[in-house]
């Protein structure tokens, strides 16, 4: 057993779990007529109501106090403080710094010179852009603009322009390919003019296989249209911490985008990595959106454990992953503009707390991070709520609900009718005597995550929230959050795989199953 689980914080919470066992929400609801307001936080233009979650208040008083026994508020001052808590790569992690507005942040090592300074030639690029100034090779103005990324150079840009679409400034297109599927990139230049489009090509590392490919593509689809100029440097932009990968590639100098080596990728939108962000939206919207970020690192900061957003949404997973067994927990936004949301938390969870040996690198033996997945309301409702209301799991569900964008219209209205009557129906069931297969059990819990309006400054917030939960449950489950050594055999297998699909060769050495995958797929007529 290890000292987590032993921990007096752990085993009370058992304790308390076979306590409250047999307590439903219904009953919950019963006993407590305050419990709506009680159980519910607001941050910002942000309101958490987690009222229907199946716990009572000693339930989250215990979990506070894991948090605590995890020594969370030194944490949080040690990730403020700079220090290099990304113990297996010796680095600090201050994506924070990136939205911060102080003159000198971290304490001891001011990173904020550098960051002001990206966020100075963001600005720059993005006036020559929108203003039509930055010709391509035969001298007409930019149109379309490709990101070109994966992972965490690509999900938060990607689900960022979309959810900011009505903040969008005419002109420029903004397209996003990540995949080394060549598909990706063909489907996109299908519609485009090479003399008017431009590639960002965003990579921390300058290194990442699928990036490299679709980068040299672009290039060479640019030559065939334009021939080899040196003209063709004027359609790239590099966003890197590998500045002579980028020059490699032919991108000038002046073009190419600092990122430092203490934001992990997948914190890094707020870095010049968000420039399709800038582009699509504008700079100050940018800033918006760094400024609702900023709002919630003070929440997260300031506020006591019970009555902090992060926490608290940390604390609930733990509940059911460690207490409960759950496995996944949906997160379904009602809301077209937010469905990439899935995806982007997706690899933000998934790849931050996906892990299986704690800091000093021993096995543990509690769940981590549950698998999350999601798609938008109500379309979902169509697709799998038939099993979170009946089928055999338990799936604590994240609604994310905005309020009012303007006046309610007919539609935007059903659409919150829908989100709220889901999450009703998940606590409260429906019983219907006499015909079980009709009957909903109830005591399905989930999150109700209110955006007030659906703004750069909400989604800063909402992005920073998650950034934190993600943060506390490392924490408490003992892991650096901020390393991701289990992607990286996969990428060293496909490199030497691909010589012996394209070549034959020696297949010694391999798995059976590969060795005769290959095989056939060298087959060809
Ligand atoms: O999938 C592993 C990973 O390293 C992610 O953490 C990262 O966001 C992605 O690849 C892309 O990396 P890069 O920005 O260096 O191309």
């Amino acid at each position: 057993m290890s000292k987590l689980t032993l921990s007096p914080a752990w085993t009370a919470l058992a304790a308390h779990r076979k306590k409250i066992a047999a307590a439903n929400l219904t009953e919950l609801f019963a006993v407590d007529p305050s419990r709506a307001e009680r159980f519910s936080i607001e941050a910002g233009e942000l309101m958490l109501d987690y009222s229907k979650h199946r716990v009572d208040a000693e339930a989250m008083r215990l979990l506070a106090g894991l948090a605590a026994q995890a020594q969370l508020p030194r944490w949080i001052a040690r990730m403020f403080g700079g220090e290099p808590i990304n113990s297996t790569e010796a680095r600090a992690v201050l994506h924070v710094a990136l939205r911060s507005d102080e003159a000198s942040f971290p304490e001891g090592r001011d990173v904020m010179s550098a960051v002001r300074g990206a966020r100075e030639r963001m600005r720059r690029f993005v006036d020559e852009m929108q203003r039509g100034a930055l010709k391509g090779a035969d001298g007409r103005a930019i149109a379309d603009i490709v990101n070109i990324g994966i992972g965490g150079s690509d999900l938060g840009t990607r689900m960022l322009v979309r959810a900011m679409r009505k903040f969008r400034k005419p002109g420029l297109k903004l397209h996003f390919v990540s995949n080394i599927d060549p598909a990706d990139l063909e489907a996109v230049l299908a519609g485009l003019t090479p003399g008017t489009t431009f590639f960002i090509v965003a990579s921390k590392t300058f290194t990442t296989a699928e990036t490299l490919a679709n980068a040299a593509r672009a290039r060479s689809w640019l030559e065939a249209a334009l021939g080899k100029s040196t003209g063709l440097s004027r359609h790239f932009a590099a966003v890197t911490a590998n500045p002579a990968g980028a020059e490699a590639l032919g991108v000038p100098p002046e073009r190419v985008l600092p990122m430092w080596d203490w934001v992990g990728g997948r914190y890094s939108v707020w870095s010049a990595v968000g420039l399709p962000v800038a582009l699509a939206a504008g700079m100050s919207a940018f800033e918006e959106l760094l400024g609702g970020a900023r709002g919630m690192d003070a929440h997260f900061r300031n506020e006591p454990l019970e009555r902090n957003m992060p926490v608290v949404l940390a604390l609930l997973e733990i509940w059911y992953v460690n207490f409960f067994g759950a496995q996944t927990r949906a997160v379904i936004p009602y809301s077209e503009d937010l469905r990439d949301l899935p995806a982007y938390l997706q690899q933000l969870e998934m790849e931050s707390n996906g892990k299986r040996v704690d800091r000093d690198g021993n096995e543990i033996d509690y769940a981590t991070a549950p698998v999350v997945w999601g798609a938008s309301g109500t379309p979902s409702q169509h697709s799998f709520h038939q099993l979170l209301h009946q089928g055999t799991h338990l799936i604590p569900v994240d609604f994310i609900v905005i309020g009012r964008n303007g006046d309610w219209s007919t539609g935007q209205a059903a659409l919150v009718a829908n989100a709220l009557a889901q999450s009703a129906a998940l606590a409260f069931g429906n019983p219907v005597p006499g015909a079980p297969h009709k009957a909903l059990p109830g005591n399905r819990p989930s999150s109700t995550l209110l955006l007030e309006r659906l703004s750069p400054r909400s989604l800063g917030a909402l992005i920073a929230l998650h950034e934190h939960k993600v943060f506390v449950e490392g924490v408490v489950w003992n892991l650096n959050s901020f390393d991701q050594w289990g992607v990286e055999h996969g990428k060293n297998l496909a490199r030497t795989l691909l010589p012996r699909l394209l070549e034959g060769g020696d297949t010694a050495g391999l798995d059976a199953s590969t060795r005769s995958l290959l095989a056939r797929l060298r087959k060809r007529d």
